[in-house]
């Protein structure tokens, strides 16, 4: 049985994507940091899967300890989700994004050259694009200077990757996400934002739960057809299994290259109203909102050629907007 390490694997993402590797026979050890998540998270894996994760809460800052984990750890792969990623945060601390998106990568790196530990997936995103020329977004679309230090993490952590990959023959896959949302079907995992919800989909929901008062919608004066902007709205457990597909590419050594990246959408775009009418429909929920002006940073449309991952992959979304509106609900309603 294989030993995967998953770095914030109590998170959103993570925590899906543990369970999917469970689901299908790994060894999984999680490190958090619990800066972004919760430890009771942990119970609702094992809950789903019957199986508990080894955890180690460990800050991927201190060389120290992540030297010492990989003394007393035998690992076969790794999928790296452990970041900061509020866009507007970084904005205001960006040295905060660059030592811990950065330095962590960089510790963790080290000691996979050290040790010869192959087959390490990235957690990347669509933001390297910006605002794409072409639509959809390919992996060859050119890569744009980042609107902000969280996107720049991301395209510095690509760049750190394939240079290491190419020194010291490692094997990596990136994943550009683009939106994930929603929750597992058992209603027991979802997104958890701290605070004031920076993403639509959460702010919807607690809107509808009388969390928020109203939803902002950021401008409607883009050029799209109905003036709000763009995204590709990726139910969360489709995208967990796009890592298990990566990772078993890696294992497998059916990789072309030793550094690959992957555009990991629906290939299907969504403006906000048409998220908010889709909401409604998909829960009975009226939602309340007002159209106010455009946040700053935010590109006007971007969603993914699903192509070269579909056939690469081996892999393709199998839910619907509509399930996964329906489950962000359900989750929104079991925070009661
Ligand atoms: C989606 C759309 C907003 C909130 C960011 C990061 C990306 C990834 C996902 C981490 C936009 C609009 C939003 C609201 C709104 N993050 N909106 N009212 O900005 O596409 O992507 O989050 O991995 O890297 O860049 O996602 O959910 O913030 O916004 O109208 O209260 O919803 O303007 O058009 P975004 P988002």
């Amino acid at each position: 049985m294989k030993t995967i390490l998953v770095t914030g694997g109590l998170g959103f993402i993570g925590s899906h994507t543990v369970v999917e590797l469970q689901n299908i026979g790994f060894n999984v050890i999680i490190i958090d940091d619990l800066s972004n998540s919760k430890i009771r998270v942990l119970d609702s894996i094992t809950e789903i899967t019957g199986k508990k994760p080894t955890f180690h809460k460990i800050d991927l800052r201190n060389k120290e300890t992540v030297k010492s984990f990989f003394d007393t750890n035998s690992i076969d792969g790794i999928i790296h989700f452990a970041a900061f990623k509020a866009v507007g945060e970084s904005v205001q601390n960006p040295l905060d994004y660059y030592e811990n998106n950065i330095g962590s990568l960089v510790y963790l790196l080290q000691e996979m050259r050290d040790r010869k530990i192959d087959n390490f997936i990235f957690s990347s995103s669509c933001t390297v694009y910006g605002q794409a020329d072409e639509l959809p977004i390919t992996e060859k679309a050119p890569i744009k200077p980042a609107e902000s230090p969280y996107g720049n993490t991301k395209q510095i952590g690509e760049e750190i990757i394939k240079d290491t990959c190419k020194a010291n023959g490692l094997n990596a896959i990136a994943l550009r996400y683009f939106n994930p949302i929603g929750a597992h079907d058992s209603v027991k995992i979802g997104e958890l934002p701290l605070g004031v919800p920076q993403n639509l989909i959460p702010y919807v929901t607690q809107t509808a739960a009388g969390i928020r008062e109203q939803l902002s919608v950021f401008g409607d004066d883009y050029d799209t057809p109905d003036g709000t902007a763009i995204r590709d709205y990726i139910h969360v457990v489709d995208l967990a299994k796009a890592h298990i597909s990566a990772l078993q590419r890696l294992l497998n050594k059916e990789n072309k290259n030793n550094f690959e990246c992957f555009n990991v959408g629906t290939g299907t775009g969504t403006s906000v109203l048409e998220i908010i009418q889709a909401f409604e429909n998909a829960t009975t929920q009226k939602l309340n909102y007002k159209i106010v002006e455009r946040r700053e940073g935010d590109i006007t449309s971007a969603y993914a050629d699903t192509t070269i991952a579909n056939k690469e992959l081996n892999w393709k979304t199998e839910k619907t907007l509509e399930e996964a509106l329906k489950s962000a609900w359900e989750w929104q309603e079991n925070q009661k």
